[in-house]
């Protein structure tokens, strides 16, 4: 198995859209139109095995010094195999080119963050994500993520 880790390009829009659409209507993930994908496609990292798009996620600005972990997922058929991992770590370095200090994420998989040296956070220590996504989501007060962080430096 050949795998490949790298930054998204505008041919993977097709791939993505399929990918988060597939966690977004079993609800853990948010949904992403292609033209948001477009506009969003310098954000996103991919993973790749043999040419297919396996793996994707993506970095979102929410302040100063703070970035949020989104969009992330693999394939079922290709969980457990350290391409999650690989992602973030892609993910953390473009944080680190940007002298962010804090990446935080808002997930179910606790456990696989936390591996990967996350650690469980409250989510009101995160004004920014509150006011800028949170006041506009469904679950706004019966939000069941939990919010997880981790410190570059
Ligand atoms: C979360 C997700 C991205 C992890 O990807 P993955 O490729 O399976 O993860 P990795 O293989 O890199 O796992 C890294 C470590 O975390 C552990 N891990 C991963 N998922 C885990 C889980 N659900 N419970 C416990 N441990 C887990 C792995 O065993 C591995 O540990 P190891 O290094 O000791 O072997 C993947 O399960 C997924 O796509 N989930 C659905 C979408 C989602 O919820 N995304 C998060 C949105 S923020």
């Amino acid at each position: 198995m050949e795998l490949q880790c790298r930054a998204a390009e505008m041919q993977d829009v097709e791939s993505l859209y399929k990918l988060i659409q597939m966690y977004a209507e079993k609800g853990i993930m948010l949904p992403r139109s292609k033209e948001m994908l477009v506009e969003l496609i310098d954000t996103f990292v991919v993973a790749e095995v043999d040419g297919h798009i396996v793996g994707c996620g993506s970095l979102c600005k929410l302040g100063q010094d703070l970035v949020e972990v989104r969009s992330l997922g693999v394939s079922d058929g290709y969980k457990g195999m350290g391409i999650g991992s690989k992602l973030v770590d892609q993910l953390l370095d473009t944080a680190r080119q940007q002298e962010i200090s804090k990446v935080m994420a808002l997930t179910y998989e606790v456990a696989f963050f936390e591996k990967i040296g996350f650690s469980i956070v409250p989510k009101d220590i995160f004004p920014e994500k509150v006011w800028r996504d949170c006041v506009n989501c469904p679950k706004q007060y019966c939000c069941d993520e939990i919010a997880v962080m981790k410190r570059l430096h």
